[in-house]
Formats: structure tokens, C-alpha cells, sequence
């Protein structure tokens, strides 16, 4: 997955903003960046592995000039991430330049095709063939936009791409299949790019290109056709509100602990969803024979949390599904009856797609929660909701997941209203509850900062950490291990705490830390005695609890109290903590938990 950028202007250069742009969407990858201009009908390019400011600080990007270029900073999929796999990628004559993002599954055969007719290959990319392609076209005598559309007629797989040629050296050619990719306009300039906020530095007057399209922008003009058949496509160029400064730090070291700060705001937004999509989609869910959530890595605990809920609230079975198994698990019994939640903040996640595209073809419902508008999910989706949690740009889910919970919590309701589930006294209660938890995290994050830190100190240097959880909050521990582990590398353990006696205790030694969560339900006792059991083989117990009566305080080495909610609502009010307690440790450790290695924010890639 990668990020990818176009810019083609009447009179000035555009390696500045491309430049710009590129340091906006290297959340998508990080592993090299390039960017390719056209000057005085010459293609100059500067590419290398590495972030984008260190192969500025090498190179330079800005002494490229040319009123026309695309820039792309990568994750790598095919070839390893070194110079010659950067893109952008050329064609034997150096004269066409290609960036993309996602996968072409057919390149092998199309290399091979090509390299027999006596093209030369310089990297080990997919991407590579299509500058080959258009290369043969041309030499055949087509058009650079014959050419082009020709060599995208013929592959297969997912892209985003944009191509320049200095056969025409005024446009930009750029297509979409699944990956995204948005288009944007300002006077005698035109973008485009894999996301909005990229382009906001420059515009606000944005429309996205739907799968299967493609585009040639040039200064003044922005031309738009189905790839299938060249037929005309009219967009209009919609006023996005939101601002660049929304995208920035502001002031935090890191966008992770900016994103963690943020999440009275992002619940309180979340709690905002649109009340008739909300009710439409606890509609569909009520009339299915099955409901199946399917999601990926932070947000598949999102659907695990929702998964008890469902059942507490409105005695529904949600059936949570890791998208990358729900193919081989579900995919031949799914039927018209049945309904998929998908949930991706992306709405990029290709194990998400992939799983969605197939229920869709055997006729089940797609419904879905997003965080990002206009991203593919949104477009195949039946019904979905908005979770509005802004921007995130540190690799680790936080704000977003938070987010996601809010949206369960309020479809659950929905769902109890309607089957009649729940008396009124107790949904006002609950619903009531559910409203002040924006307040809860302020008091939390501004309680627990330094006490986390000082917990983080104390685990940074450990060989491996547990999490240990029951009930709603067994995925808060998997969400609690996945934090820590992906952004300090700690190799790190979650499971039902009732699991410990199947194999899991075997690892408990002396000063091992447990992280145990603690809630006031009917699994409270249970989740005690598993604490006890840990304890007394050696290991140091860290509990985050809202309850500090004497059972919880005497299995607690280090007890993080945090302000009293229901149980029900403790998948949230927990997980800060654990958030915070990954952030500090990440940053002890000398990382950055902004880009953990070998990691993307979205993974348009099964
Ligand atoms: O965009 P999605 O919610 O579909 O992403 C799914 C996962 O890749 C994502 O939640 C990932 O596990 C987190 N970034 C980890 O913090």
C-alpha cells in the first residue's frame, strides 16, 4: 500500500507541493519515495529507499522544476524496499513515468510478454509492466491516452495509478480500480491523489474517481471515462470543509498521543451519527437470519466488543470474523438472509473488501462503519455510518477505535429498542451514560498520563507481557497487546483470562507483567481468582479497574483506578489507559509510535 500524487499547473513548478502532499500521505507507507517531473520535454526523477525528508535531505527534491509531476512514497509488496523498486517506475526509453498503489496480479504474465518483445526490466515491481506496456503501445502508433488506457484495459488486480509522458507534456494520466483515488481543482492547477487531506494544502474543491475510471488532467481541464468503455463520466467538484491543521500535530510529539488526547472530541462526534441510518441499519440486522461482523486487527476488536454487547443489549449473535478467515470459514454458506458489519476506519482494508465483495455476491446485506468518506467500503455498502472521528495518522488505531465502539453502543440500542429488550428506564440510563463518557476519558487521560508512564517504565524492558480480560472487556485485552506489541515490539499475550489454565500459565515466572482488567459484572469474581493464580507463581500484576474495593487492591501489584461506569461501557473507559501505557513505552524504548516498523495505516493488500 502506498500513496500516490499527481500535480499539473499552467506556469509554476510543482516540486514543492508535491513534496508537500507526499509528507501528507506517507502515513499510507514509508519504506522509499520518488517523484518524477517533466523538464523541457526531459523526465527527471529522484527515487530512494528510506522516509521522504531523508531522501529530501539526500537529494533534494525541490531541485526538481517542471510544471508537471507525480510523486509516490511506498510500501512494498513486490521488491524489496530499496531504490530500484521506488517508484516512480519507467519505460526503456526513459520517457514515461509511472507511480501506483496496489497490486497487479497478472504482471508476471505481462512481463514476460513484454520482455520477450525486448523490453528491459529494471526493478522487481508490478507496477513496472505498465510503463512497458505504454511503451509498446506508442511504438504501435497509438495516442499516449490510446496507449494508456489500452495497457490498464489490461491488467488486473488493484490500482491506483498516474502516469506521465513527455509525448504529452501537459497531462496527467491517472485511473482507479479499488485503490483510491481523488481528484481535486483550483485556478490554472489540477491533483490528484490517494486522499483528500493531501490536497486540502492546495484545494478544497474535490471529487473522488469511482472505481473502474479514469482521468487526464491537465492545467485547465479534467477529463473523466470509464475505463470499461470510454464513455464520458460528469463528476462534480464538491467544497470540502475541513482544514490541513486538522491533519497536524498540534503540538503533540507524536500524532498517536495527539489522537489519544483527541478522543473526547472523536466519541463525542461518534456519538453524533445519523440517527435514520442508524435506525435503517438496526432495521436490516433485526430482519437477518445471521449477523456476521467482519473486520481487521484493531477493528476486529471493535467487532468482538460489539459482539457481547449485541448479545447483552438486544440478545443478538453477532458473529465476529477476522475478514482474512471469513472467506474459507463463511464464504459458501452465506446466503440473501444473512448480514455483514463490516468495520474499517479505512474502508480500504482489502481483507475487508475481499470478505464484503464475496457476501455480496451471494446476495447478504453489506452494512458497515467507516471513518474515512468515500473510501471504497462506503461505496459498496448498503448502508454505513460515519463515525467521524477525523483523521488518523499515527499507524496505531486509537481515536478510531474508540469511535467504533460508540457506534456499536448506539446501534445495540437501536437494536433493544426495536426487540423490545430493554425497558425505558434503563435505556435512558444507559443512554444517558453513554453520552457523559466523553467527560469520563478527559478525567482519564488527564488522571492516568503519569501514572502509565510510570507503569511503562517499569514493563519497557520486559521479555514478554499478558493481558489478561473477561467478558466485554476480553477484546479490550487483544486491543490492549496489539497497541503494545506493534509500536514497542514487546512480544505480548492476550486471551480470556479463563484460558490461563490451559496453557498459558505455563509462561507465568517471576516479575512477568499481567496486565489484568477488572470489571463490575458477573465476571468480576472469575477475573479475581485468575489474578490470584498469576500472582502467586511470581508474576507482577498491573489491574485497571473502576473498583478498588479490598478483592480487587489485593491482587493488585499496581492498581490503575479508573472513574466508575457501568461494565458495559468499560471497553472504552479501559482501553485508554492501554493506549497510553503502548505510547509511553513505545517512546521509552526510543521509537516512534507514529511508524512502527513493516507496518501501514491501511492495507489495501490480502
Ligand atoms: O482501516 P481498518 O480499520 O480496516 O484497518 C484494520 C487494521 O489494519 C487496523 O485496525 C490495524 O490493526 C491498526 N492500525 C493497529 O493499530
Amino acid at each position: 500500500m502506498c500513496g500516490i500524487i499527481g500535480i499539473v499547473n499552467i506556469s509554476e513548478d510543482v516540486s514543492e507541493k508535491l513534496f508537500k502532499g507526499l509528507k501528507l500521505l506517507e502515513y499510507r507507507g514509508y519504506d522509499s519515495a520518488g517523484m518524477a517531473v517533466i523538464n523541457n520535454g526531459n523526465l527527471q526523477i529522484i527515487k530512494d529507499k528510506g522516509k521522504i525528508d531523508e531522501i529530501h535531505e539526500k537529494y533534494d527534491f525541490l531541485t526538481l522544476s517542471g510544471r508537471i509531476g507525480i510523486a509516490h512514497t511506498r510500501w512494498a509488496t513486490h521488491g524489496a524496499p530499496d531504490k530500484v523498486n521506488a517508484h516512480p517506475h519507467i519505460d526503456c526509453t526513459g520517457s514515461i513515468a509511472v507511480v501506483h498503489n496496489g497490486i497487479i496480479e497478472n504482471f508476471m504474465d505481462l512481463k514476460t510478454e513484454l520482455a520477450e518483445q525486448g523490453h528491459k526490466f529494471r526493478s522487481r515491481t508490478d507496477t513496472e509492466v505498465v510503463a512497458h506496456l505504454i511503451e509498446e503501445n506508442l511504438k504501435r502508433g497509438m495516442d499516449v491516452e490510446d496507449a494508456f488506457v489500452n495497457a490498464i484495459r489490461r491488467l488486473k488486480g488493484a490500482y491506483a495509478l498516474a502516469v506521465i509522458s513527455t509525448a504529452s507534456p501537459d497531462k496527467i494520466f491517472c485511473a482507479r480500480v479499488e485503490s483510491p483515488l481523488v481528484l481535486g481543482i483550483r485556478e490554472g492547477e489540477v491533483y490528484c491523489s490517494s486522499d483528500i487531506p493531501s490536497l486540502l494544502l492546495f484545494t478544497n474543491k474535490i471529487a473522488p474517481l469511482d472505481n473502474g475510471e479514469y482521468a487526464i488532467i491537465s492545467p485547465n481541464n479534467v477529463e473523466i471515462r470509464r475505463i470499461s468503455d470510454g464513455s464520458r463520466v460528469r463528476k462534480q467538484f464538491k467544497k470540502i470543509d475541513m482544514g490541513v491543521e486538522e491533519a497536524k500535530k498540534e503540538g503533540y510529539p507524536h500524532y498517536m498521543l495527539k489522537e489519544i488526547f483527541e478522543q473526547p472530541y472523536s466519541i463525542r462526534y461518534a456519538l453524533n451519527v445519523q440517527k435514520n441510518y442508524l435506525e435503517l441499519m438496526a432495521d436490516f440486522i433485526d430482519r437477518s437470519s445471521r449477523l456476521f461482523l467482519v473486520a481487521a486487527g484493531t477493528s476486529y476488536h471493535a467487532g468482538l466488543v460489539g459482539s457481547y454487547i449485541f448479545s447483552k443489549l438486544a440478545r443478538i449473535t453477532g458473529m465476529p470474523v477476522i475478514a482474512s478467515e471469513f472467506v474459507s470459514r463463511y464464504g459458501d454458506s452465506i446466503t440473501v438472509d444473512d448480514s455483514i458489519l463490516a468495520i474499517s476506519q479505512s474502508g480500504e482494508t482489502r481483507d475487508v473488501l475481499w470478505a464484503v465483495e464475496q457476501a455480496k455476491m451471494r446476495g447478504a446485506t453489506i452494512l458497515a462503519i467507516v471513518n474515512v468518506l468515500a473510501s471504497t467500503l462506503t461505496r459498496v455498502a448498503r448502508i454505513y455510518l460515519h463515525q467521524q472521528s477525523g483523521p488518523e495518522i499515527g499507524v496505531a488505531a486509537t481515536k478510531t477505535y474508540t469511535g467504533q465502539l460508540t457506534i456499536l453502543y448506539q446501534l445495540a440500542f437501536s437494536l433493544a429498542r426495536k426487540r423490545g429488550k430493554l425497558g425505558q428506564d434503563e435505556m435512558d440510563r444507559f443512554i444517558e451514560e453513554l453520552n457523559m463518557l466523553p467527560d469520563v476519558i478527559d478525567m482519564i487521560l488527564k488522571k492516568c498520563d503519569r501514572e502509565i508512564l510510570e507503569v511503562a517504565n517499569e514493563i519497557k524492558d520486559a521479555k514478554y507481557v499478558i493481558f489478561l480480560g473477561r467478558g466485554v472487556n476480553t477484546g479490550t485485552a487483544y486491543e490492549g497487546r496489539l497497541k503494545l506489541m506493534e509500536i514497542s515490539y514487546i512480544p505480548s499475550l492476550a486471551y480470556p483470562a479463563g484460558e490461563n489454565k490451559h496453557g498459558p500459565i505455563s509462561l507465568i515466572e517471576k516479575d512477568v507483567p499481567v496486565i489484568g482488567l477488572v470489571q463490575d459484572d458477573e465476571t468480576k469474581k472469575l477475573m479475581i481468582s485468575n489474578l490470584h493464580e498469576v500472582r502467586s507463581r511470581g508474576a507482577k500484576t498491573y489491574v485497571i479497574s473502576s473498583s478498588d474495593d479490598e478483592e480487587v487492591r489485593e491482587v493488585s501489584d499496581v492498581l490503575i483506578k479508573v472513574p466508575r461506569v457501568s461494565a458495559l461501557f468499560t471497553p472504552i473507559t479501559y482501553v485508554v489507559p492501554l493506549q497510553l501505557l503502548a505510547y509511553h513505552t513505545s517512546v521509552l524504548r526510543g521509537l516512534d509510535p507514529d511508524k512502527p516498523r513493516n507496518l501501514a495505516k491501511s492495507v489495501t493488500v490480502i
